[in-house]
């Protein structure tokens, strides 16, 4: 039965979107599926119709490697509802390649930082929250892989070399978390909460499959990595406004709040990461 809430995903045909996507359509809400595939889009959304019939399901196009393409498909998605309860920005890159977004960044900066931000400043009216007492939620993917680096504002568009798991992967994953700090008291004004969530270890194509994945770690996703549906529930779960004190801001993993790591942990050092962020965006 439709519960009358929304939800906008990207990556929704990846492994943890795919099942984040079920998992929400299960409780009832509406869904707005974000995604460069259009016809994997389509074909997500024919399954799930079928199994969910009363809830409304839509589809939107796009490039999160191309800024102008998601201002588009924003403004097509603000055709489509007159307000999103949660948006999932679970869209992301691992990949030992090097490429360059539409806009001249490295793709893991493009998708893991750029798109999200995008994202939330073109949703953010569609978010607002003004007249209700319930919140809204921005989720994002973050990971346990942002304890290992520094934060170095400087290089995320341009990193010198890509290198896997903790490279230009952990170092986007690192500043995406600081983002949505950063963003939190301004959204919260109003009514809207935000948080970078690690979904654990999760048997997907990323992890299975993907060239970013060292070989030796590939061996043991099958052993040790989680099926989707089990870590979905769990991220479905951190994202309810009511839980978790209700708090904003915050880096969850495993179910509960984590210190943020030591090199994201001072406003100044976020602020400035949040100018080169703001600058990249504005100048798209
Ligand atoms: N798996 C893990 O163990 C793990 C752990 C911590 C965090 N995470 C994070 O969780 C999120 C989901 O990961 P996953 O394991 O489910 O990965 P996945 O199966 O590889 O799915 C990635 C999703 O991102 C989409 N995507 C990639 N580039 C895009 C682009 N340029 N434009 C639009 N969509 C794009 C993919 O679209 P296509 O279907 O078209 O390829 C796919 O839907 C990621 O942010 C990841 O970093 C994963």
């Amino acid at each position: 039965m439709a519960n009358g809430r929304t939800a906008a995903i990207t990556g929704s045909t990846g492994g943890i979107g795919t099942a984040i996507a079920r998992g929400l359509a299960e409780d009832g809400w509406s869904l707005v599926l974000v995604n460069r595939s259009r016809t994997k889009a389509l074909a997500q959304k024919e399954e799930l119709q079928r199994d969910f019939p009363t809830i409304r399901i839509q589809t939107v196009q796009t490039d999160l490697m191309d800024l102008e393409s998601i201002k588009t498909s924003c403004d097509e998605i603000a055709q489509i509802t007159d307000h999103i309860d949660a948006l999932y920005c679970v869209a992301g890159v691992l990949t030992s390649q090097r490429t360059l977004s539409a806009q001249g960044h490295e793709s893991h900066y493009a998708v893991n930082v750029l798109a999200p931000y995008a994202l939330i400043r073109n949703l953010a009216p569609l978010l607002t929250r003004a007249e209700s007492d319930e919140h809204g939620m921005v989720v994002t993917m973050s990971s346990s892989a942002i304890n290992r680096p520094k934060l170095d504002t400087s290089s995320l568009s341009d990193p010198a070399s890509i290198g896997g798991l903790m490279g230009a992967y952990a170092h986007t994953k690192l500043a995406m978390t600081a983002m949505c700090v950063q963003m939190a008291p301004e959204l919260e004004e109003s009514g809207v909460l935000i948080r970078a969530i690690d979904p654990g270890p999760t048997k997907t194509s990323m992890t299975s499959g993907g060239d970013g994945m060292p070989i030796v770690l590939r061996w043991l996703v099958p052993l040790l990595f989680a099926d989707a549906s089990t870590q979905a529930a769990k991220v479905i779960k951190a994202a309810d406004p009511e839980g978790l004190d209700k708090r904003t801001g915050v880096f969850v993993s495993s179910g509960r709040i984590k210190p943020l790591p030591s090199s994201i942990a001072e406003a100044p050092e976020r602020a400035k990461l949040m100018d080169t962020i703001a600058s990249a965006y504005a100048s798209s």
